[in-house]
């Protein structure tokens, strides 16, 4: 399994690494690449952990050796939030660092599975597509956004409130990757039963977990070493279904089910990448609100990244 971060040097990226460098299975090769300076220091400090997993960097100009045999390329490059902003405010500066570095991947490993951490993720991953069906390479079943943070998020802060174990918290978040757009599912959570205002104020705190985060940080960055984490987790899910384990997580993807072009929820994976987008069920009254009033936002969203791709 050979598995590139790409903005490896940075908070999420150093984080992720150091994840995979003791989780990925023995034999593993592990690629970063980024621009900053400091990437191959990153993987020399990293090649000192003892794990079968052999860690190489790649500055500037080797991107294309960071991505050449790649399985899984996972995309945490480009600028994070400081106070005040909005994940869209990321838009000018994340759009083209993604739009080129999926033009090397289409090059390079077009088969790979490709991973969305940069924000906006709503749109990044229009544009990665796009980019894709330009180069002639798409494939629907292997582009995802990593929106796993808002999964553990929920999971966390329902575990805490009514004093469960986390580990046995499931908690379906569908829909985007921002604001209202992510909509936990708390009327599916098991052997829970929630009051409405609960619904409310814990809806709201899962959609702003990431404000919270880049306020408590104080314009030092956004969330990082949680979504290190969930970055992780995802992608080991990504290596299980590689190796042909039947794996269910969730992910923001192309979709067939007519809310959007791309919707997060649960997605049946195999050697392939999707096998199946499973249905999200039965929606209570205030889902089904929330839903509704979101869409047009997502779309928005979706739009803004294949228009940049086509130059409008
Ligand atoms: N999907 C999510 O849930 C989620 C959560 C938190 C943050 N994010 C997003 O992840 C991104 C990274 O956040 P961070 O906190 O790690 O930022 P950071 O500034 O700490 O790191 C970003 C890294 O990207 C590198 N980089 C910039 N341009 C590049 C390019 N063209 N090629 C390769 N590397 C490049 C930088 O050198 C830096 O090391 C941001 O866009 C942030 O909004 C997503």
């Amino acid at each position: 399994m050979k598995v590139a971060v790409l903005g490896a040097a940075g908070g999420i990226g150093q984080a992720l690494s150091l994840l995979l460098k003791t989780q990925l299975p023995a034999g593993s090769d592990l690629a970063l690449f980024d621009i900053a300076p400091v990437t191959p220091g990153v993987a020399v400090d990293l090649s000192h952990i003892p794990t079968a997993v052999t860690v190489k960097g790649y500055g500037q100009d080797g991107l294309t050796d960071a991505l050449q045999g790649a399985d899984i390329v996972l995309i945490p490059a480009g600028v994070p939030r400081k106070p005040g902003m909005d994940r869209s405010d990321l838009f000018n500066m994340n759009a083209g660092i993604i739009r080129n570095l999926v033009e090397h991947i289409a090059d390079t490993c077009p088969k790979a599975f490709v991973g969305i951490i940069t924000n906006p993720v709503n749109t990044t991953v229009a544009i990665a597509a796009e980019v894709l069906k330009q180069k002639g390479v798409y494939d629907k079943n292997r582009l995802f956004g990593v929106t796993t943070l808002d999964v553990i998020r929920a999971e966390t802060f329902i575990a805490e409130l009514k004093g469960l174990n986390v580990a046995d918290v499931k908690v379906p978040v569908i829909g985007g990757h921002s604001g209202t757009t992510i909509l936990p599912l708390l009327s599916q959570v098991e052997g829970v039963s929630f009051s409405q205002d609960e619904v409310e104020s814990l809806t709201h705190r899962i959609q702003n977990a990431g404000t919270e985060v880049v306020e408590a940080k104080a314009g030092g960055g956004s969330a990082t070493l949680s979504m290190g984490y969930a970055a992780a987790r995802f992608c080991m899910s990504l290596v299980k279904a590689k190796q042909g384990e039947e794996v269910v997580d969730y992910a923001y993807v192309e979709s067939t089910g007519g809310e959007a072009d791309y919707f997060a929820q649960a997605v049946r994976l195999g050697t392939e990448g999707v096998v199946e987008i499973l249905p999200y069920g039965a929606l209570s009254a205030f889902e089904t609100q929330s839903k509704n009033d979101m869409l047009e936002g997502l779309k928005k969203d979706i739009k803004m990244g294949v228009d940049f791709v086509h130059g409008e």
